[in-house]
């Protein structure tokens, strides 16, 4: 297995033990879907590819995936019960498309060849608050050139948000960014937009979340 890159920017790996189902899900369906990284091994890309970082309970990767069949995702999310909750999905709606990456993306990222994402999906990320933990955020000085690296021209990035402080910062990082330029930035999610877990939670405590595109230049 290849290492993650030191900066940590992901929060818990597991949360309660997980019920019987999942716990099989993971033993027996995991190994069927998932993405295995080998040291410096280089992913080939064979069909159209969307990638989702930090996919949480899997919904919205699963429901895009349903949407379009015709293309691969791969989701990654280090959260062990998400990964079981989205495996969940999989199994019992029959989707076939979907890879499942259960480590940190900045790998996966790495491993793409260039201009190889149609489209990429960092939805909620964690928005880590305090100014010392700046470096956390996943969209940031960081991962953007690995972002630019790996999407293709005219594909976009899609941000959500309901934390001002990382809509503000995204913004900022973004805004006059040689790479990519803004098509969508509002509180109205945009005409194909599928729910997330993190969105309903936010809209249920009475936060207004805010949805951005960025096409890749
Ligand atoms: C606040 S949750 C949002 C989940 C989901 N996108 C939603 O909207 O419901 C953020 C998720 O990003 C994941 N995450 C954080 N850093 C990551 C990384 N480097 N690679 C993959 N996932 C990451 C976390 O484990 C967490 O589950």
């Amino acid at each position: 297995m290849t290492e993650a890159p030191p900066t940590r920017v992901f929060g818990r790996r597991k949360g309660r033990p997980l019920r019987v189902r999942k716990a099989m899900l993971m033993d027996e369906f995991l190994p069927r879907v998932q993405l295995v990284l080998r040291e410096g091994e280089k992913l080939e890309v064979t069909a159209p590819l969307v990638l989702e970082i930090g996919f949480g309970g899997g919904e919205h990767l699963a429901a895009q995936a349903k949407l379009h069949p015709e293309t691969h995702f791969i989701g990654c999310e280090p959260f062990v019960n998400g990964v079981a909750s989205l495996l969940d999905h999989l199994e019992r709606e029959k989707i076939e498309n979907v890879r499942v990456f259960n480590d940190d993306a900045r790998l996966v990222l790495d491993a793409l060849p260039p201009a190889s994402l149609e489209r990429c999906f960092v939805l909620f990320a964690d928005p880590w608050p305090k100014s010392r933990h700046a470096e956390r955020r996943f969209i940031g000085p960081e991962n953007l050139p690995r972002l630019a690296r790996a999407i293709k021209k005219g594909g976009v990035l899609r941000l959500a948000s309901d934390h001002p402080g990382l809509v503000a910062w995204m913004r900022e990082s973004l805004t006059g960014h040689a790479d990519f330029t803004c098509i969508y930035d509002s509180s109205t999610p945009p005409p194909d937009w599928v729910p997330t877990r993190y969105q309903e939670k936010a809209i249920a405590a009475g936060r207004t979340p805010f949805f951005m595109d960025y096409r890749r230049n």
